[in-house]
């Protein structure tokens, strides 16, 4: 072989291999994990069998636009022209739902860590869950919503159809939804899906992620580590207003959690009468109504009222759902007390 040959094929190698280096850094690898990978397709990947609820979009006038609107102002266009008649006189979905994450980590349904991070997001703290990451949940109206709804929960348990559709009557207290407004509603909620970021996965877990998704080991190990990650339901557990009382006697209430507390749950309904007929303000005078009728039975006792909610009646539909014990706790129910307390006697 004379000189010139080797050199030659050797120029072929070397510059097959800078085109495989460079081609390897600028197209995208596909099976790359990134921030905005959608839990749900990852998880697919990997084989595991996600539960079907996609929207049905091939029903006229289906789209995720018509059900934010819904969603957030009770109303939509018309696939066939003008707009449709509102889905509640008395609230909206973002009356009782945040639609953006509200739990800095997805493990815990923890009211506290939900208080501070919502307060820092400039979000309501609510009632409801959040309905971003709803689509990734398996279970619905859990736990103690049996104990409201009864048999009513049975269709909404395993299916986020029968969710919505019972959140729009019995929750919202407004008509039922039509198909294509429900799938629409659900192609909403699947453009608030959980992403990858949601899970504050560490480089070595991503890693570990990557391989599984890239060999045919370890698939299980990968789906369980992101399923780790997040809840597939929120629980809910009912405390009692005499149960709350009791405990509160013994815990010393933090003021400044309490101003949380009051302004982005209670003024978020209450301010101006906006989903209630009862107003509440920053007055002294409120304050004072409030601390007056706390620790009595009335339903202007903070205790009744955020434990058991305040009931619908024929002729009044608008009615305020209560706290599980996930959603505040009794030392923030304390904490709340002490901000009332503070307010009627300054
Ligand atoms: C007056 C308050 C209120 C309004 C208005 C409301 N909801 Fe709800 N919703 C609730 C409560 C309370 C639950 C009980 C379960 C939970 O969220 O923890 C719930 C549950 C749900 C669930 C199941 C969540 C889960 O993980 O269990 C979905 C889905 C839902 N609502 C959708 C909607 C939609 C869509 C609308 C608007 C058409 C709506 N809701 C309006 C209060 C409300
Ligand atoms: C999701 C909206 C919402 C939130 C949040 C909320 N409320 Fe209500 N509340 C209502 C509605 C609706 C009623 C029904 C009464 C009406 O419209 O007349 C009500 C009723 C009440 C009543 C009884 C009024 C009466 O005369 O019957 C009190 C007291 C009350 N709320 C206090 C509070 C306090 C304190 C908080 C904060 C911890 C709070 N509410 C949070 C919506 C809400």
């Amino acid at each position: 072989m004379n000189i010139n040959l080797l050199f030659r094929k050797y120029m072929v190698f070397a510059l097959a291999a800078i085109f495989i280096i460079t081609a390897s850094l600028i197209l995208p690898d596909k099976t790359k994990i990134d921030p905005n990978t959608r839990v749900y397709k990852l998880l697919e990947t990997l084989g595991y069998e996600v539960k079907d609820n996609f929207p049905n979009t091939s029903i006229f006038g289906v789209s995720a636009k018509r059900g934010k609107s819904i969603v957030e102002e009770g109303f939509s266009t018309r696939p066939g022209g003008g707009s449709t008649n509102i889905q509640s006189k008395h609230f909206v979905c973002t009356s009782c739902h945040n639609m953006q994450k509200e739990d800095p980590d997805l493990r815990f349904n923890d009211p506290q860590a939900r208080l501070e991070f919502t307060s820092q997001n400039g979000l309501p703290f609510l009632q409801a869950t959040a309905l971003y990451g709803s689509v990734n949940r398996e279970k619905f109206y859990n736990d103690d919503y049996y104990k409201k709804y009864g048999d009513l929960v049975l269709p909404a348990r395993n299916d986020i159809r029968g969710a919505i559709q019972l959140c729009a009557v019995e929750c919202a207290q407004g008509r039922k939804l039509k198909k294509w407004e429900l799938e629409s509603i659900l192609a909403y909620l699947w453009t608030i899906d959980l992403k990858m970021a949601d899970l504050d996965l560490n480089e070595g877990e991503l890693t570990f992620i990557n391989k599984a998704v890239k060999s045919k080991m370890q698939k299980d190990s990968a789906i369980s580590l992101i399923q780790s990650r997040y809840q597939k339901s929120s629980s809910a557990h009912f405390g009692t207003a005499q149960e709350s009382k009791d405990a509160v006697v013994n815990l010393t209430g933090d003021i400044d959690n309490g101003k949380l507390i009051y302004e982005n749950s209670c003024l978020h309904c209450h301010k101006n009468r906006r989903y209630s007929f009862f107003a509440l303000d920053d007055d002294k005078i409120t304050f004072k109504h409030l601390n007056k009728k706390a620790n009595t039975y009335d339903k202007h006792s903070i205790y009744q009222v955020i434990r058991y909610g305040v009931y619908s009646k024929s002729g009044k539909k608008s009615y305020m759902p209560q706290y599980p014990k996930e959603k505040m706790s009794d030392q923030q129910l304390a904490d709340l007390h002490s901000y009332i307390e503070f307010r009627a006697s300054e």
